[in-house]
């Protein structure tokens, strides 16, 4: 099966699993790493993206709560679904992230003030992810902020029994050292990093996640071989500031 319809299918059936409807005791980490957002960010009202915004809760209904205009994009019909019951103020889209159709929706040309992305790049395939770091770059606006939760070391591969349940769940991620390479590639800097445990369901501790808080810094500018300052990528070129 290919490894997106694993991870749909996968939060179709564990939604409410993975998240309940309130987050007084869930969600923690993304409670503190929106209000981390929330302090950087401009007044509202702003734009920011919340991609693999899961049902909503907490991010997507703190920044909306804050006053901020959030679009959610999320694989998981049932997901998005939950999100627009829980923030009635959010748009939120069902569709593949790392996809091109997601562009006749969210052009590139749109920006936003954040882009926010938790626990969703380790789902899609590794070999997608420095193209869609990119592509979140593309999106915010030159000055702007970047959330991201990303994982530690290289790994791709499935299980079931994940959450307890009888389902199966698909994982992709590169190593933090690639990772900063990717951010710093597309244009972000980094300005600060906190590692997350992530408690797994025999009681013990897994290796956790490092999440990245990030401000774009450089322009994407037409490639012009002429420029000696310019740093190339995939035939597009970042100038350096
Ligand atoms: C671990 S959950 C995180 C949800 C929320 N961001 C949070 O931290 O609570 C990952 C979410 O990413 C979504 N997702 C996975 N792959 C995606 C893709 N290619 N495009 C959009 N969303 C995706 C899943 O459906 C799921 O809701």
């Amino acid at each position: 099966m290919d490894p997106k319809d694993i991870v749909r299918q996968g939060y179709d059936a564990l939604s409410l699993s993975y998240r309940g409807d309130r987050s007084e005791n869930d969600g923690h980490n993304q409670k503190l790493w929106t209000s981390q957002v929330l302090d950087i960010l401009p007044s509202a009202p702003a734009k920011v993206l919340d991609i693999g915004c899961g049902c909503g809760v907490p991010a997507s209904r703190e920044l909306a709560s804050a006053g901020y205009s959030v679009t959610g994009v999320d694989i998981s019909k049932v997901q998005v679904d939950r999100a627009r019951n829980l923030v009635p103020e959010g748009t939120f889209i069902q569709a593949d992230i790392a996809s091109e159709s997601i562009l006749e929706v969210i052009p590139i040309t749109e920006k936003f003030s954040a882009v926010i992305a938790f626990y969703v790049l380790i789902h899609i395939p590794v070999g997608e992810q420095s193209a869609l770091i990119h592509r979140m770059s593309d999106w915010v606006e030159e000055g702007g902020y970047c959330a991201m939760v990303v994982g530690i070391t290289p790994w791709t591969g499935e299980a079931v029994g994940w959450l307890g349940k009888d389902v199966k769940m698909w994982w992709s991620q590169a190593s933090i050292e690639e990772y900063r390479k990717w951010v710093k590639d597309a244009g972000f800097e980094i300005l600060r990093e906190e590692h997350a445990k992530d408690p797994v369901s025999d009681g013990s501790e897994s290796e956790g996640h490092q999440f990245l808080l990030l401000r774009k810094v450089s322009k994407l500018q037409q490639k012009d071989t002429s420029d000696p300052n310019t740093n190339t990528y995939n035939g597009a070129s970042y100038l350096m500031q």
